[in-house]
């Protein structure tokens, strides 16, 4: 059943090139054919989501999106958020279901709710969408499973197609919901001329992200001896920024829920608001400060740290030059291949999936079932 893996998380992590191109299959049309004379090159790509098309319309005229989930697949939404307000050029707002439900949010007919749940099972995601449908909001479902009560309550909705998901530490089905939610964005968007040049890098973009995954996971070693150096610490912090905000706090997920050690996701524009408190020489920090509209200051987060003498881990691009200017002997690189700026999420949060799982082995925690925890919350 593991496939000659020891653990489902590992098999999880290591499946993520084809469960991301099961999520793409039949949906999105790349144009690889060379420019036929007459013909717009363009005009062939192009996102079909059948569980949406009678319904684009309706929401493109929305009042705005709001998107609903739990855990990791809150932050498949956070790591989305800007990509569809960019596309759509409507508001975009987030929930935490049980929050949602704590602040009895108002919502209103003429609003789109996306709940979001690899299990569809989930209990504060499915009151959260109970008390959606009766404000007569337009109820869209995110899942993995075909079947479950958000597949079925939701009025209609996506499949993520990722492939049954058993170790609890949610990984394939993280990096499927956001393809997912970048095609809903795409397929919100074609009509745009505006958002063409765009929608094309980006759909170029999602036809290399199988191989820039399979690419990545070539890491693992690097990731094991990272382990190795990190695993007596009691605690890591990750920041991030911009889209990677979503890959700080979904990397300190995996290390705290899976490895049982302390981690804190930050964003990096509050450091100076308190969590430089913590920096000294012995606190290990993973900055992620890949090449985008960000990188500048990441580079100068980095740089703020280095004065302090922090033990850095960067997560940087190939050949960012940038960065190497200023790494010191104190510094650990972590090289990931460069993908567009929306989609850098989906390879960036990959090593550090090793890394949690490797930690959490040699830690000599239980992987697939760590304590306390179960796969599907079914209570609130
Ligand atoms: C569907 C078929 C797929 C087939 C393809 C061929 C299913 C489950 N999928 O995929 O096997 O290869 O057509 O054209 O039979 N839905 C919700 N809420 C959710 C998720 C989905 O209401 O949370 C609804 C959708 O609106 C849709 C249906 O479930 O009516 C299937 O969704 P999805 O599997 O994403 O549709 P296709 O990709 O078209
Ligand atoms: O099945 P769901 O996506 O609705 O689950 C939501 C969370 O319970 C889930 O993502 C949880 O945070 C995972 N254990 C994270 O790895």
């Amino acid at each position: 059943m593991k496939g000659g893996y020891d653990h489902f998380m590992q098999k999880e992590i290591h499946e993520q090139p084809e469960s991301l191109l099961q999520t793409m299959r039949g949906r999105v049309k790349f144009d690889r054919s060379p420019a036929k004379l007459g013909v717009d090159p363009y005009q062939e790509r192009r996102v079909t989501l059948g569980g949406l098309t009678e319904h684009v319309s309706t929401i493109r005229f929305g009042r705005r999106i709001m998107l609903v989930a739990c855990g990791t697949s809150y932050y498949a939404c956070l790591a989305c958020r800007q990509t569809i307000e960019e596309l759509t050029d409507l508001p975009v707002t987030l929930e935490l279901a049980s929050d949602l439900m704590d602040r009895r949010c108002p919502i209103f007919r003429d609003d789109m709710c996306v709940f979001v749940s690899q299990s569809g099972e989930t209990a504060d995601t499915i009151q959260a969408l109970e008390y959606a449908k009766e404000r007569g909001a337009l109820c869209i479902g995110i899942t993995n499973t075909v079947g479950s009560a958000i597949a079925r309550s939701t009025h209609c909705g996506v499949h993520i197609n990722a492939g049954c998901e058993i170790g609890v530490a949610s990984t394939k089905a993280y990096t499927s919901q956001m393809v997912t939610l970048t095609m809903v964005a795409l397929a919100l968007s074609e009509d745009s001329i505006a958002k063409r040049a765009r929608r094309d890098e980006i759909i170029d973009s999602l036809g290399q992200l199988p191989e820039k995954v399979r690419e990545v996971l070539l890491l693992d070693t690097e990731m094991r001896s990272l382990a190795q150096q990190l695993m007596k610490e009691e605690s890591l912090l990750v920041f991030g920024r911009g889209y990677n905000f979503a890959t700080a706090l979904e990397a300190a997920l995996k290390v705290k829920e899976v490895a049982l050690m302390h981690s804190e996701g930050i964003l990096a524009g509050e450091m100076k608001h308190g969590p430089l408190a913590l920096v000294d020489e012995n606190m290990p920090i993973l900055v992620i400060a890949t090449q985008d509209r960000m990188h500048a200051k990441m580079l100068s987060v980095v740089s703020q740290l280095r004065a302090r003498n922090a033990r850095l881990i960067i997560v940087c691009n190939k050949g960012d030059t940038g960065i190497a200017d200023l790494v010191s002997e104190r510094c650990r690189l972590i090289e990931v291949p460069q993908v567009v700026d929306c989609l850098q999420p989906v390879v960036n949060i990959v090593p550090l999936q090793l890394l949690s799982y490797h930690l959490t082995v040699l830690r000599g925690m239980n992987v697939d079932q760590p304590r306390n925890l179960a796969k599907s919350v079914t209570v609130t």
